[in-house]
């Protein structure tokens, strides 16, 4: 007889095992700890066909001490069509399904940690269940059955609706975080509920799938993105000190498109770091290293719409520092409308010179980009030069016509060379080159070329012809090359 607790010990023991989380990815929605009523994000997706059965899971994390509403969707005929509710005079929730509603139960999901909650429901039948980190909490039988939750309705995470899409209580928002909120039409299995506990980033709702839903973010909501790498796995900023600035240094981004000075055109492309790989990296312009700004920087600078700004200063030892970056989307008075956490650590490179590694995650949406320096870019057709410590024309231009002297005979090694100069304002890029082609009566002689050595560059800006080409060669019978006797000697030159 004293089998039967000892069972149900061992049971709550494995339960409790499993059923802990904190961990979320992908989109993340950041209600605002000051309730108002105008703090909600609306999904930008409606309900074609009705529903008969329904499972709809969210990842919540609230410190609020107190219920709030995670999601509701409301039709012209029926506000409450399906929700789970919940309000600040309470610790208990409520879900609802047309018209079945559970009444209110604890969730015990109110202690700042993330946990998925998971309701299913079936109205032929009226049984509903609700889920906590892939565990059945809860179930029961609404007294009414039938029914379906109608099409066209409207979707509100964060809010209850007493009309669709609006009519909001202060009482009953929630405050905190809101993520991975899918919903089937079909009711899961205890089992397949707990996979998608232990796996929530791969699971796709066939009604709401959170990845590809578009979300309408008012008030003071806030929108950021949580590396599901990261939050499932290995962390790519999570390495050893040598190797954090070793890496940076590889990963060095050179873009001197944002810096603070820059404000991008009617027709520039905006820089978005939404695609960015999570890891350290260095910020390089006008080939030294840059910083983040530690001030906030007005939208449209750094050459995208949403500058991201560090909110804190670079450490000044050589400890990794957490920090977060600001999105400042101009609202008047906020700077950071959103933040991005970020690590910061001092490095040297091989060469003494510090530099700042940063751990990037990617924004949680476009135009977003982390801002680095604040030197103007140089203008259109210019390049910064290392050799002059300035912007310099990226293609050379030809001062003069390039000059063909008159041949040199070198009597020692009896070698006749006529010499090609070409004559080129050097105030450009280091990489300018000149390619130096001779042209005999117009015609361009492979060998020659071949034979000639080019390129030019600023250090050497003359070729050599070699007279033995201008006459006939006979290599036992087999002309090598033809006499250039009475052919006009010419050149042309390609910059690149
Ligand atoms: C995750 O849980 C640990 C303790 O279990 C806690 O220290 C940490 O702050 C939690 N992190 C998040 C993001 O909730
Ligand atoms: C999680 O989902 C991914 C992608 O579908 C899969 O490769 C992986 O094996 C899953 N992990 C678990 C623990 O189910
Ligand atoms: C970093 O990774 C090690 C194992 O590689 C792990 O033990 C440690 O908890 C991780 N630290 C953080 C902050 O994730
Ligand atoms: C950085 O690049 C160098 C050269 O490609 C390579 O040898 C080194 O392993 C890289 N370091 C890291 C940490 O990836
Ligand atoms: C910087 O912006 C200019 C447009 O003003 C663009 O032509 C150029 O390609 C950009 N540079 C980089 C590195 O993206
Ligand atoms: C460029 O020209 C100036 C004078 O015109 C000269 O002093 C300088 O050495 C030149 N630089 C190179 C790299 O040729």
């Amino acid at each position: 007889m004293k089998l039967v607790p000892t069972l149900v010990v061992i049971l709550l023991t494995v339960f409790t095992a499993v059923c802990q989380s904190n961990q979320s990815c992908g989109e993340v929605l950041r209600f605002p700890s000051t309730m108002t009523q105008h703090d909600y994000v609306r999904l930008e997706t409606t309900l074609t066909s009705s529903l008969t059965a329904v499972t709809a899971c969210v990842r919540m994390r609230t410190d609020a001490g107190h219920s709030g509403t995670l999601f509701s969707y409301a039709t012209q005929r029926n506000h409450n069509e399906l929700y789970l509710f919940g309000d600040r005079g309470r610790t208990t929730f409520a879900a609802n399904m047309h018209n079945s509603g559970t009444g209110f139960f604890n969730l015990h999901v109110l202690d700042g940690m993330w946990h998925l909650v998971c309701f299913t429901g079936r109205s032929s039948s009226g049984d509903w269940k609700m889920y906590k980190d892939g565990c059945l909490v809860t179930s029961g039988t609404a007294s009414s059955r039938g029914g379906s939750v109608d099409p066209s309705g409207v979707w509100i995470l964060g809010q209850d609706q007493d009309t669709p899409g609006g009519a909001f209580q202060l009482n009953q928002a929630f405050s905190g975080d809101i993520s991975n909120f899918n919903v089937w039409d079909y009711v899961m299995t205890e089992s397949q509920i707990l996979q998608q506990f232990m796996n929530d980033s791969s699971y796709h709702g066939n009604v709401i799938d959170w990845e590809t839903v578009g979300k309408l973010v008012y008030g003071g909501v806030q929108l950021y993105q949580v590396d599901c790498e990261t939050s499932l796995g290995q962390d790519p900023c999570n390495i050893t000190d040598d190797e954090i600035c070793d890496t940076a240094y590889n990963n060095t981004i050179v873009d001197p498109n944002r810096s603070t000075a820059f404000v991008p055109g009617p027709s520039d492309l905006y820089i978005c770091d939404n695609r960015l790989t999570k890891g350290w990296y260095r910020f390089e312009a006008h080939s030294q290293s840059v910083r983040i700004p530690e001030v906030f920087v007005e939208p449209y600078h750094c050459g995208t719409r949403v500058p991201l700004w560090l909110d804190g200063p670079h450490p000044i030892n050589s400890q990794v520092a957490d920090r977060v970056v600001c999105a400042n989307y101009g609202v008047p008075g906020n700077y950071c409308s959103n933040s991005i956490p970020i690590l910061v650590k001092k490095c040297a490179d091989n060469a003494g010179v510090d530099f700042y590694a940063y751990c990037l995650s990617p924004t949680p949406g476009c135009d977003q980009a982390y801002c680095a320096g604040n030197q103007e870019p140089c203008p259109n057709g210019e390049v910064w030069g290392d050799a002059y410590g300035k912007c310099v024309k990226d293609v050379p231009e030809i001062t003069e016509n390039p000059v063909l002297h008159p041949p040199v005979i070198d009597l020692t090694t009896w070698k006749v060379t006529f010499t090609c100069e070409v004559k080129y304002d050097n105030d450009t890029d280091d990489g300018a080159r000149f390619d130096v082609k001779f042209l005999f009566d117009h015609t361009d002689d492979r060998k020659v070329n071949e034979a000639t050595p080019t390129p030019l560059d600023p250090t050497r800006k003359t070729v050599e012809l070699d007279a033995k080409y201008l006459g006939t060669f006979d290599n036992f019978g087999t002309i090598e090359w033809e006499s250039k006797m009475g052919k006009t000697v010419s050149k042309t030159q390609v910059t690149q």
